[in-house]
Protein backbone atom coordinates (compact mmCIF):
# COMPACT_ATOMS: atom_id res chain seq x y z
CA UNK A 1 0.00 0.00 0.00
CA UNK A 2 1.85 3.23 -1.32
CA UNK A 3 0.83 6.39 0.68
CA UNK A 4 1.83 10.10 -1.44
CA UNK A 5 2.30 13.07 1.12
CA UNK A 6 2.07 16.47 -0.64
CA UNK A 7 3.80 18.72 1.01
CA UNK A 8 6.22 16.03 2.00
CA UNK A 9 8.78 18.17 3.84
CA UNK A 10 5.59 19.44 6.67
CA UNK A 11 6.59 20.15 10.08
CA UNK A 12 3.23 17.84 11.02
CA UNK A 13 4.67 14.57 9.03
CA UNK A 14 6.16 12.42 11.41
CA UNK A 15 2.83 12.70 13.12
CA UNK A 16 1.18 10.90 10.62
CA UNK A 17 4.42 8.61 10.38
CA UNK A 18 3.86 7.65 14.07
CA UNK A 19 0.66 6.94 13.78
CA UNK A 20 1.90 4.07 10.36
CA UNK A 21 4.34 2.98 13.02
CA UNK A 22 1.79 1.39 15.35
CA UNK A 23 -0.23 -0.22 12.56
CA UNK A 24 0.74 -3.90 12.48
CA UNK A 25 -2.13 -5.29 10.82
CA UNK A 26 -2.76 -6.90 7.52
CA UNK A 27 -2.91 -4.52 4.51
CA UNK A 28 -1.10 -1.46 6.62
CA UNK A 29 0.93 1.44 4.23
CA UNK A 30 3.94 0.24 3.28
CA UNK A 31 5.61 2.59 1.36
CA UNK A 32 5.69 6.56 2.17
CA UNK A 33 6.42 8.54 -0.32
CA UNK A 34 7.22 12.18 0.29
CA UNK A 35 7.00 14.81 -1.96
CA UNK A 36 7.68 18.67 -1.28
CA UNK A 37 8.81 21.77 -3.69
CA UNK A 38 11.85 21.97 -0.64
CA UNK A 39 14.06 19.31 -0.91
CA UNK A 40 15.69 20.73 2.38
CA UNK A 41 12.87 20.38 4.35
CA UNK A 42 12.30 16.78 2.76
CA UNK A 43 15.83 16.21 4.02
CA UNK A 44 15.31 17.55 7.42
CA UNK A 45 11.49 15.82 7.81
CA UNK A 46 13.16 12.11 6.03
CA UNK A 47 15.79 12.46 8.96
CA UNK A 48 13.05 12.54 11.63
CA UNK A 49 11.39 9.96 10.22
CA UNK A 50 14.46 7.70 10.28
CA UNK A 51 15.37 8.22 13.92
CA UNK A 52 11.12 7.24 14.65
CA UNK A 53 11.85 3.83 12.90
CA UNK A 54 15.09 3.45 14.40
CA UNK A 55 13.52 0.20 16.67
CA UNK A 56 10.44 -0.59 14.42
CA UNK A 57 11.01 -3.91 12.33
CA UNK A 58 9.13 -3.48 8.85
CA UNK A 59 8.72 0.02 9.18
CA UNK A 60 7.24 1.49 6.26
CA UNK A 61 9.80 2.61 3.44
CA UNK A 62 10.40 6.53 3.15
CA UNK A 63 11.08 7.96 -0.07
CA UNK A 64 11.23 11.83 -1.17
CA UNK A 65 10.83 13.71 -4.34
CA UNK A 66 10.21 17.31 -5.65
CA UNK A 67 8.64 15.58 -8.97
CA UNK A 68 4.77 15.73 -8.71
CA UNK A 69 3.37 13.44 -10.98
CA UNK A 70 6.09 10.74 -10.06
CA UNK A 71 4.75 11.34 -6.40
CA UNK A 72 1.38 10.26 -7.44
CA UNK A 73 1.97 7.80 -10.12
CA UNK A 74 0.85 4.86 -8.28
CA UNK A 75 -0.68 5.93 -5.32
CA UNK A 76 -3.45 3.82 -3.16
CA UNK A 77 -3.61 7.31 -0.69
CA UNK A 78 -2.48 11.06 -1.32
CA UNK A 79 -2.46 12.82 1.72
CA UNK A 80 -2.24 16.55 0.83
CA UNK A 81 -0.85 18.75 3.47
CA UNK A 82 0.38 22.01 1.94
CA UNK A 83 0.65 25.28 2.43
CA UNK A 84 0.83 27.59 -0.28
CA UNK A 85 3.41 30.65 0.27
CA UNK A 86 4.54 28.78 3.38
CA UNK A 87 4.28 30.16 7.09
CA UNK A 88 5.41 33.78 5.65
CA UNK A 89 2.42 33.66 3.87
CA UNK A 90 0.07 32.88 7.16
CA UNK A 91 1.97 35.48 8.74
CA UNK A 92 1.21 38.32 5.43
CA UNK A 93 -2.77 37.37 5.59
CA UNK A 94 -2.66 38.18 9.00
CA UNK A 95 -0.90 41.49 9.11
CA UNK A 96 -2.79 42.80 6.36
CA UNK A 97 -6.06 41.92 8.30
CA UNK A 98 -5.94 43.23 11.31
CA UNK A 99 -4.06 46.77 9.48
CA UNK A 100 -7.72 46.83 8.41
CA UNK A 101 -9.21 45.71 12.25
CA UNK A 102 -10.75 42.33 11.20
CA UNK A 103 -9.46 38.96 11.78
CA UNK A 104 -6.51 37.40 9.76
CA UNK A 105 -6.88 33.82 10.82
CA UNK A 106 -5.87 31.00 8.14
CA UNK A 107 -8.92 29.47 8.38
CA UNK A 108 -11.82 31.80 9.43
CA UNK A 109 -13.14 35.14 8.22
CA UNK A 110 -10.66 37.78 6.14
CA UNK A 111 -7.50 35.52 6.58
CA UNK A 112 -9.42 32.38 5.65
CA UNK A 113 -10.33 34.13 2.76
CA UNK A 114 -6.89 35.53 1.11
CA UNK A 115 -5.42 31.79 2.28
CA UNK A 116 -8.10 30.01 0.34
CA UNK A 117 -7.39 32.34 -2.95
CA UNK A 118 -4.22 31.51 -3.01
CA UNK A 119 -4.45 27.85 -2.23
CA UNK A 120 -7.28 26.58 -4.71
CA UNK A 121 -5.15 27.34 -7.46
CA UNK A 122 -2.70 24.83 -6.85
CA UNK A 123 -5.06 22.43 -5.10
CA UNK A 124 -6.94 22.18 -8.50
CA UNK A 125 -3.98 21.49 -9.79
CA UNK A 126 -3.37 18.58 -7.83
CA UNK A 127 -6.44 16.87 -7.79
CA UNK A 128 -6.32 17.08 -12.10
CA UNK A 129 -2.74 15.22 -11.91
CA UNK A 130 -4.49 12.70 -9.29
CA UNK A 131 -7.38 12.60 -11.86
CA UNK A 132 -4.99 11.63 -14.59
CA UNK A 133 -2.40 9.90 -13.14
CA UNK A 134 -3.56 7.82 -10.07
CA UNK A 135 -7.74 7.79 -10.51
CA UNK A 136 -8.22 4.82 -7.88
CA UNK A 137 -6.56 6.98 -5.01
CA UNK A 138 -8.15 8.44 -2.53
CA UNK A 139 -7.33 12.16 -1.38
CA UNK A 140 -7.47 12.41 2.01
CA UNK A 141 -7.37 16.66 2.13
CA UNK A 142 -5.95 18.46 5.58
CA UNK A 143 -4.74 21.52 3.51
CA UNK A 144 -6.73 24.30 4.80
CA UNK A 145 -9.01 26.22 4.92
CA UNK A 146 -9.88 22.68 4.43
CA UNK A 147 -13.85 22.79 3.85
CA UNK A 148 -13.31 25.21 0.83
CA UNK A 149 -10.26 23.51 -0.39
CA UNK A 150 -11.88 20.08 -0.34
CA UNK A 151 -14.87 21.52 -1.86
CA UNK A 152 -12.60 23.11 -4.98
CA UNK A 153 -10.77 19.56 -5.64
CA UNK A 154 -14.45 17.67 -5.05
CA UNK A 155 -15.07 19.15 -8.87
CA UNK A 156 -12.04 17.03 -10.20
CA UNK A 157 -12.59 14.20 -7.94
CA UNK A 158 -16.08 13.67 -6.63
CA UNK A 159 -16.35 11.56 -3.25
CA UNK A 160 -12.74 10.43 -3.74
CA UNK A 161 -11.51 13.27 -1.72
CA UNK A 162 -12.36 13.52 2.05
CA UNK A 163 -11.33 16.56 4.11
CA UNK A 164 -10.42 16.15 7.65
CA UNK A 165 -9.71 18.01 10.75
CA UNK A 166 -9.21 17.14 14.39
CA UNK A 167 -11.22 19.67 16.28
CA UNK A 168 -14.84 17.88 16.27
CA UNK A 169 -13.13 15.09 16.93
CA UNK A 170 -11.31 16.84 19.84
CA UNK A 171 -14.59 18.67 21.00
CA UNK A 172 -16.86 15.32 21.19
CA UNK A 173 -14.18 13.52 22.90
CA UNK A 174 -14.20 16.30 25.68
CA UNK A 175 -17.78 16.14 25.99
CA UNK A 176 -17.63 12.84 26.54
CA UNK A 177 -14.93 12.86 28.56
CA UNK A 178 -16.81 15.19 31.09
CA UNK A 179 -20.01 13.48 31.17
CA UNK A 180 -18.16 10.02 32.26
CA UNK A 181 -18.94 8.26 28.77
CA UNK A 182 -16.30 6.74 26.87
CA UNK A 183 -15.80 8.62 23.59
CA UNK A 184 -15.71 5.50 21.84
CA UNK A 185 -19.39 4.53 22.88
CA UNK A 186 -20.38 7.98 22.47
CA UNK A 187 -22.61 8.78 18.35
CA UNK A 188 -21.35 12.88 18.15
CA UNK A 189 -24.00 14.83 16.73
CA UNK A 190 -22.33 17.53 15.25
CA UNK A 191 -22.79 19.06 11.83
CA UNK A 192 -21.69 22.55 10.07
CA UNK A 193 -18.60 23.76 8.12
CA UNK A 194 -14.98 23.27 8.75
CA UNK A 195 -14.36 25.14 11.40
CA UNK A 196 -17.97 25.96 11.78
CA UNK A 197 -20.00 23.65 13.37
CA UNK A 198 -21.83 22.75 16.60
CA UNK A 199 -22.73 19.58 19.08
CA UNK A 200 -26.43 19.09 18.83
CA UNK A 201 -26.44 15.56 20.79
CA UNK A 202 -24.12 13.41 22.86
CA UNK A 203 -25.87 10.06 22.56
CA UNK A 204 -24.81 7.33 24.62
CA UNK A 205 -27.07 4.17 23.98
CA UNK A 206 -29.52 5.72 22.28
CA UNK A 207 -29.92 8.53 24.99
CA UNK A 208 -28.72 12.10 24.79
CA UNK A 209 -26.25 12.58 27.45
CA UNK A 210 -26.19 16.71 26.63
CA UNK A 211 -28.52 18.32 28.43
CA UNK A 212 -26.84 16.85 31.61
CA UNK A 213 -23.62 18.83 30.51
CA UNK A 214 -25.95 21.91 29.76
CA UNK A 215 -27.70 22.26 33.03
CA UNK A 216 -24.42 22.36 35.33
CA UNK A 217 -22.37 25.21 35.06
CA UNK A 218 -19.76 23.65 36.70
CA UNK A 219 -19.38 20.77 34.11
CA UNK A 220 -19.12 23.15 31.30
CA UNK A 221 -16.67 24.86 33.02
CA UNK A 222 -14.50 22.59 33.08
CA UNK A 223 -13.47 21.76 29.97
CA UNK A 224 -11.71 23.79 26.75
CA UNK A 225 -15.08 25.02 25.49
CA UNK A 226 -16.53 25.61 28.08
CA UNK A 227 -14.06 27.87 29.51
CA UNK A 228 -13.54 29.58 26.20
CA UNK A 229 -17.02 30.14 25.56
CA UNK A 230 -18.76 30.36 29.29
CA UNK A 231 -20.94 28.79 30.99
CA UNK A 232 -23.83 31.46 30.20
CA UNK A 233 -23.51 31.52 26.49
CA UNK A 234 -22.94 27.60 26.17
CA UNK A 235 -26.98 27.56 28.26
CA UNK A 236 -27.88 30.36 26.13
CA UNK A 237 -27.07 28.92 23.03
CA UNK A 238 -28.25 24.62 23.75
CA UNK A 239 -25.58 23.28 21.86
CA UNK A 240 -21.58 23.57 22.07
CA UNK A 241 -19.62 25.23 19.29
CA UNK A 242 -16.16 24.14 17.34
CA UNK A 243 -13.56 26.14 18.97
CA UNK A 244 -13.75 28.04 16.20
CA UNK A 245 -16.42 29.71 16.65
CA UNK A 246 -14.99 31.68 19.19
CA UNK A 247 -13.43 34.11 16.25
CA UNK A 248 -17.28 34.78 15.64
CA UNK A 249 -19.15 34.97 19.07
CA UNK A 250 -15.96 37.22 20.65
CA UNK A 251 -14.77 38.36 17.49
CA UNK A 252 -13.77 42.03 19.00
CA UNK A 253 -12.07 40.48 21.83
CA UNK A 254 -10.04 38.42 19.76
CA UNK A 255 -9.07 40.68 17.17
CA UNK A 256 -7.68 43.03 19.75
CA UNK A 257 -6.14 40.24 21.25
CA UNK A 258 -4.49 39.62 18.13
CA UNK A 259 -3.70 42.92 17.06
CA UNK A 260 -1.95 43.09 20.76
CA UNK A 261 0.24 40.46 20.46
CA UNK A 262 3.63 40.68 20.26
CA UNK A 263 3.50 38.33 17.26
CA UNK A 264 0.49 36.55 15.68
CA UNK A 265 0.07 33.14 15.11
CA UNK A 266 1.56 32.72 11.90
CA UNK A 267 4.69 34.92 12.44
CA UNK A 268 5.22 32.64 15.37
CA UNK A 269 5.12 29.71 13.91
CA UNK A 270 7.26 30.71 10.92
CA UNK A 271 10.19 31.73 13.37
CA UNK A 272 9.66 28.72 15.35
CA UNK A 273 9.99 26.51 12.35
CA UNK A 274 13.00 28.15 10.67
CA UNK A 275 15.04 27.38 14.00
CA UNK A 276 13.54 24.07 13.70
CA UNK A 277 14.63 23.84 9.95
CA UNK A 278 18.09 25.53 10.17
CA UNK A 279 18.60 23.35 13.20
CA UNK A 280 18.11 20.44 10.72
CA UNK A 281 21.41 21.58 8.39
CA UNK A 282 23.70 20.45 11.61
CA UNK A 283 24.32 16.64 10.85
CA UNK A 284 24.90 15.63 14.05
CA UNK A 285 21.34 17.05 15.49
CA UNK A 286 18.96 14.91 17.16
CA UNK A 287 16.36 15.55 14.51
CA UNK A 288 13.23 13.88 16.48
CA UNK A 289 14.15 15.37 20.21
CA UNK A 290 14.56 19.14 18.36
CA UNK A 291 11.12 18.25 16.58
CA UNK A 292 9.39 17.19 19.13
CA UNK A 293 10.25 19.90 21.33
CA UNK A 294 8.98 22.30 18.96
CA UNK A 295 5.88 20.49 18.75
CA UNK A 296 5.39 20.19 22.00
CA UNK A 297 6.15 24.12 22.01
CA UNK A 298 3.09 24.61 19.14
CA UNK A 299 0.58 22.67 21.37
CA UNK A 300 1.03 24.31 24.11
CA UNK A 301 0.51 27.65 22.59
CA UNK A 302 -2.69 26.74 20.33
CA UNK A 303 -5.42 30.09 20.12
CA UNK A 304 -3.52 31.38 23.30
CA UNK A 305 -4.82 34.54 22.38
CA UNK A 306 -8.42 33.39 22.47
CA UNK A 307 -7.86 31.77 25.71
CA UNK A 308 -6.16 34.72 27.15
CA UNK A 309 -9.26 37.33 26.70
CA UNK A 310 -11.55 34.25 27.77
CA UNK A 311 -9.26 34.01 31.09
CA UNK A 312 -9.23 30.23 30.21
CA UNK A 313 -5.67 29.33 31.40
CA UNK A 314 -3.59 26.82 29.80
CA UNK A 315 -4.41 23.88 27.81
CA UNK A 316 -5.74 20.83 29.78
CA UNK A 317 -3.00 17.96 29.30
CA UNK A 318 -5.23 15.24 27.82
CA UNK A 319 -5.93 18.15 25.16
CA UNK A 320 -2.18 18.39 24.16
CA UNK A 321 -1.75 15.02 21.51
CA UNK A 322 -3.51 16.72 18.64
CA UNK A 323 -4.92 13.93 16.84
CA UNK A 324 -5.32 14.50 13.62
CA UNK A 325 -3.40 11.96 12.78
CA UNK A 326 -5.87 9.23 13.93
CA UNK A 327 -7.83 10.65 12.07
CA UNK A 328 -6.17 10.19 9.11
CA UNK A 329 -5.35 6.94 9.68
CA UNK A 330 -8.42 5.49 11.02
CA UNK A 331 -9.97 6.91 7.60
CA UNK A 332 -7.42 5.04 5.46
CA UNK A 333 -7.78 1.77 7.30
CA UNK A 334 -11.67 1.92 7.24
CA UNK A 335 -11.45 2.30 3.67
CA UNK A 336 -8.55 0.38 2.84
CA UNK A 337 -9.77 -2.85 4.84
CA UNK A 338 -13.47 -2.30 4.66
CA UNK A 339 -13.18 -1.55 8.17
CA UNK A 340 -16.98 0.44 9.17
CA UNK A 341 -16.49 2.89 11.34
CA UNK A 342 -17.71 6.31 12.01
CA UNK A 343 -15.72 9.62 11.72
CA UNK A 344 -16.84 12.94 11.35
CA UNK A 345 -15.42 14.34 8.24
CA UNK A 346 -15.52 17.29 4.96
CA UNK A 347 -17.61 15.29 2.26
CA UNK A 348 -20.26 16.28 -0.26
CA UNK A 349 -23.71 17.56 1.45
CA UNK A 350 -25.32 14.63 -0.82
CA UNK A 351 -28.82 14.87 1.20
CA UNK A 352 -27.22 15.27 4.55
CA UNK A 353 -28.15 18.59 5.57
CA UNK A 354 -30.95 20.23 3.48
CA UNK A 355 -30.36 24.14 4.00
CA UNK A 356 -27.14 23.21 1.40
CA UNK A 357 -27.06 21.91 -2.19
CA UNK A 358 -25.59 18.19 -2.90
CA UNK A 359 -22.34 19.00 -3.99
CA UNK A 360 -21.22 21.72 -0.48
CA UNK A 361 -19.06 19.97 1.21
CA UNK A 362 -19.77 20.35 4.91
CA UNK A 363 -18.67 18.63 8.07
CA UNK A 364 -20.58 15.66 9.32
CA UNK A 365 -20.63 12.38 10.89
CA UNK A 366 -20.22 9.85 7.96
CA UNK A 367 -20.63 6.23 7.48
CA UNK A 368 -16.62 4.87 6.50
CA UNK A 369 -16.02 1.69 4.41
CA UNK A 370 -14.36 0.34 1.51
CA UNK A 371 -16.71 2.86 -0.71
CA UNK A 372 -15.52 5.72 0.89
CA UNK A 373 -17.47 8.42 3.56
CA UNK A 374 -21.11 8.58 3.30
CA UNK A 375 -22.95 11.58 5.52
CA UNK A 376 -25.11 10.56 7.90
CA UNK A 377 -28.19 12.23 7.41
CA UNK A 378 -28.96 15.32 10.02
CA UNK A 379 -31.69 17.34 11.97
CA UNK A 380 -31.52 20.99 11.06
CA UNK A 381 -29.06 23.48 12.80
CA UNK A 382 -30.67 26.33 15.06
CA UNK A 383 -31.47 29.21 12.78
CA UNK A 384 -28.29 30.73 13.70
CA UNK A 385 -26.09 28.43 12.79
CA UNK A 386 -28.36 27.81 9.56
CA UNK A 387 -27.70 31.87 8.81
CA UNK A 388 -24.15 31.39 9.38
CA UNK A 389 -23.55 27.93 7.20
CA UNK A 390 -25.22 29.86 4.66
CA UNK A 391 -23.32 32.97 4.48
CA UNK A 392 -19.89 31.02 4.78
CA UNK A 393 -20.82 28.76 2.18
CA UNK A 394 -21.60 31.41 -0.20
CA UNK A 395 -18.54 33.34 0.49
CA UNK A 396 -16.70 30.00 -0.35
CA UNK A 397 -18.53 29.52 -3.16
CA UNK A 398 -16.95 33.43 -4.28
CA UNK A 399 -13.50 32.45 -3.70
CA UNK A 400 -14.20 29.38 -5.42
CA UNK A 401 -15.70 31.40 -8.86
CA UNK A 402 -12.63 34.05 -8.24
CA UNK A 403 -10.01 31.27 -8.31
CA UNK A 404 -11.62 30.06 -11.58
CA UNK A 405 -12.43 33.11 -13.29
CA UNK A 406 -9.19 35.21 -11.93
CA UNK A 407 -11.52 37.98 -11.23
CA UNK A 408 -10.76 40.51 -8.87
CA UNK A 409 -14.26 41.54 -8.45
CA UNK A 410 -15.51 38.38 -7.36
CA UNK A 411 -12.23 38.28 -4.98
CA UNK A 412 -13.49 41.97 -3.44
CA UNK A 413 -17.57 40.15 -3.16
CA UNK A 414 -15.82 37.05 -1.47
CA UNK A 415 -14.52 39.06 1.03
CA UNK A 416 -17.72 41.73 1.23
CA UNK A 417 -20.46 39.34 1.78
CA UNK A 418 -18.27 37.35 5.32
CA UNK A 419 -20.32 38.06 8.39
CA UNK A 420 -17.04 38.74 10.10
CA UNK A 421 -15.73 41.62 7.47
CA UNK A 422 -18.16 44.84 8.22
CA UNK A 423 -17.67 47.09 5.01
CA UNK A 424 -17.52 46.81 1.46
CA UNK A 425 -14.77 49.45 1.06
CA UNK A 426 -12.98 47.14 3.62
CA UNK A 427 -13.13 44.32 1.31
CA UNK A 428 -11.77 46.27 -1.30
CA UNK A 429 -8.70 47.25 0.59
CA UNK A 430 -8.08 43.70 1.77
CA UNK A 431 -7.87 42.37 -2.01
CA UNK A 432 -5.13 45.29 -2.59
CA UNK A 433 -3.50 44.69 0.47
CA UNK A 434 -3.24 40.65 -0.09
CA UNK A 435 -2.75 41.13 -3.72
CA UNK A 436 0.60 43.55 -2.90
CA UNK A 437 2.03 41.48 -0.50
CA UNK A 438 1.48 37.78 -2.12
CA UNK A 439 2.56 36.43 -5.51
CA UNK A 440 0.05 33.78 -5.93
CA UNK A 441 -2.22 35.99 -5.76
CA UNK A 442 -1.21 37.36 -9.22
CA UNK A 443 -3.88 36.02 -11.19
CA UNK A 444 -6.33 38.84 -9.66
CA UNK A 445 -5.89 40.93 -12.40
C1 LIG B 1 -6.25 22.53 14.84
C2 LIG B 1 -7.02 22.86 13.59
C3 LIG B 1 -6.17 22.66 12.37
C4 LIG B 1 -4.88 23.45 12.51
C5 LIG B 1 -4.17 23.03 13.79
C6 LIG B 1 -2.85 23.72 14.06
O1 LIG B 1 -6.00 21.19 14.91
O2 LIG B 1 -8.17 22.08 13.47
O3 LIG B 1 -6.89 23.04 11.23
O4 LIG B 1 -4.07 23.21 11.39
O5 LIG B 1 -5.02 23.25 14.85
O6 LIG B 1 -2.98 25.04 14.38
P1 LIG B 1 -1.66 25.93 14.45
O7 LIG B 1 -2.13 27.29 14.85
O8 LIG B 1 -0.75 25.29 15.45
O9 LIG B 1 -1.06 25.91 13.08
MN1 LIG C 1 -8.82 22.01 11.35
Amino acid sequence: MKLTILGGGGFRVPLVYGALLGDRAEGRVTEVVLHDLDAGRLDAVTRVLAEQAADVPDAPEVTATTDLDEALRGADFVFSAIRVGGLEGRANDERVALAQGVLGQETVGAGGIAYGLRTVPVAVDIAQRVARLAPDAWVINFTNPAGLVTEAMSRHLGNRVIGICDSPVGLGRRIARVLGANPREAWIDYVGLNHLGWVRGLRVAGRDELPRLLADPGLLGSFEEGKLFGPDWLQSLGVIPNEYLHYYYFNREAVRAYQEAHQTRGAFLRDQQARFYDEMRDPSAAAFLAWDRTRAEREATYMSENRETAGAGERDADDLSGGYEKVALALMRAIARDERTTLILNVRNQHALSVLDNDAVIEVPCLVDAGGAHPVAVDPLPDHATGLVCSVKAVEREVLAAAESGSRTTAVKAFALHPLVDSVNVARRLVDGYTQVHPGLAYLG
